[in-house]
């Protein structure tokens, strides 16, 4: 079961970016923790960060055929990237929206997301632990 583990724009930044809401883990130390769940559930995980919307669209499509299910954090292009979406939606591979922050207790431009309803499901507001999750349902859902 191979799973991509997609971070959209600004999340290369983790570590000294706004701590107070996205803790003081660097992106590089979020991913080996979610390596390290990965191998620990049987799932094979890949990772990449852009912060760039047509390098992410690039990446969802060429994504298709190759892993099962997709963890997507997509940054602040959740609140307006239909093209994003679009990608999501027509490439047929089951997507996790993931954020660090509650996204629904944060200014109201984030409460939206335009990518969510062409995902299987988001979890918000757990910090590293949101990604974490997000392993746990494929887990679950792919009855490993
Ligand atoms: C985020 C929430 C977004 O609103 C924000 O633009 C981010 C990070 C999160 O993980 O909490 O870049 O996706």
């Amino acid at each position: 079961m191979k799973v991509l583990v997609l971070h959209g724009p600004n999340l290369n930044l983790l570590g000294r970016r706004e701590p107070e809401i996205y803790g003081s883990k660097t992106l590089d130390q979020l991913n080996e923790e979610i390596e390290a769940l990965a191998s620990q559930l049987g799932l094979e995980v890949d990772f990449f960060q852009s912060n760039q919307e047509g390098v992410l669209i690039d990446r969802l499509h060429q994504a298709a055929g190759t892993y099962q299910w997709i963890v997507f954090n997509p940054g602040a292009l959740s609140h307006y990237s239909y093209a994003l979406r679009d990608a999501v939606a027509g490439i047929g591979v089951p997507t996790i929206e993931v954020h660090m922050s509650n996204v629904q207790a944060r200014e109201e431009f984030r409460a939206r997301s335009v990518i969510a309803p062409a995902c299987v499901g988001q979890i918000t507001g757990f910090g590293a632990a949101s990604y974490f999750l997000a392993l746990y349902a494929i887990f679950e859902r792919a009855g490993i």
